[in-house]
């Protein structure tokens, strides 16, 4: 599903360099959960947003089902990312002047496969426990609320890759368990293939398989 070859990123700040990812080699079968934790600035959000297609490696390639995202114009790669991965941001990313709907309905607007996006953006509420709060601007909702919004965001187009980091990082205990059910059910009637970055032992132990990042390089961990 996603495959990456050799991955290498190197930031250069004020003159200085600073290889972030070095040579990650890394295959993700379709309908796969694979889980990465790693220390703070181990390159794990670096790592998620090449292979992504956000972030332009230096060196290699991420495929996505067979294709080389780098070898494509920006207007094809917007419309793959768009219609094939769902991202799930470590920081808060909702547009601060559109309600949580449309916020979730976002995605939608660059042309989808979604029939009916409104209704699935309901749909989506009802299950992230936040129906009443359709009409609510970020700023009225809580940071858990709006971390729950942004993640029913990355579900709207039905994507075949959710990239998610840290997605439970401000939830309580509860909540996180709903989340996490969200998850595997949509693992298990899409075959949705999930990359996520997270300190959770719950989330670490539903991954098919669990790696660790250290000094630039992806580690695979026994169970
Ligand atoms: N745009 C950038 N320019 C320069 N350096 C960057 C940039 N983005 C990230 N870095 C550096 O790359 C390193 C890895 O950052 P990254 O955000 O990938 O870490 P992380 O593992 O996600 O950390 P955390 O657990 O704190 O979120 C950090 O040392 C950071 O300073
Ligand atoms: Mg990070």
């Amino acid at each position: 599903m996603i495959e990456a070859r050799d991955l290498c990123k190197t930031y250069r700040v004020e003159g200085q360099a600073f290889t972030v990812v070095e040579g990650i080699n890394l295959v993700v079968r379709k309908g796969e959960t694979v889980s990465i934790v790693g220390h703070s600035g181990s390159g794990k959000t670096t790592l998620l947003s090449l292979l992504g297609g956000v972030t332009k490696p230096d060196f290699g390639q991420v495929m996505l089902e067979g294709i080389d995202l780098w070898s494509l114009g920006d207007d094809r790669l917007s419309e793959l990312r768009n219609r094939k991965l769902g991202f799930i941001y470590q920081f808060s990313s909702l547009i601060p002047t559109l309600t949580a709907l449309d916020n979730i309905c976002l995605p939608t607007a660059f042309g989808t496969a979604v029939d009916n996006p409104a209704d699935r953006a309901i749909a989506l509420l009802e299950k992230i426990g936040l129906a009443d709060k359709a009409g609510f601007y970020p700023c009225q909702l809580s940071g858990g609320q709006q971390r729950r919004v942004a993640i029913a965001r990355a579900f709207i187009n039905s994507p075949e890759v959710i990239l998610a980091d840290e997605p439970t990082g401000d939830l309580d205990e509860e909540t996180e368990r709903e989340i996490i059910d969200l998850f595997r059910e949509i693992n298990a009637e899409s075959g949705t293939t999930f990359l996520i970055v997270t300190h959770n032992k719950e989330i670490a132990s539903l991954a098919d398989r669990r790696f660790a990042m250290k000094n630039g390089a992806l580690k695979e961990v026994p169970f």
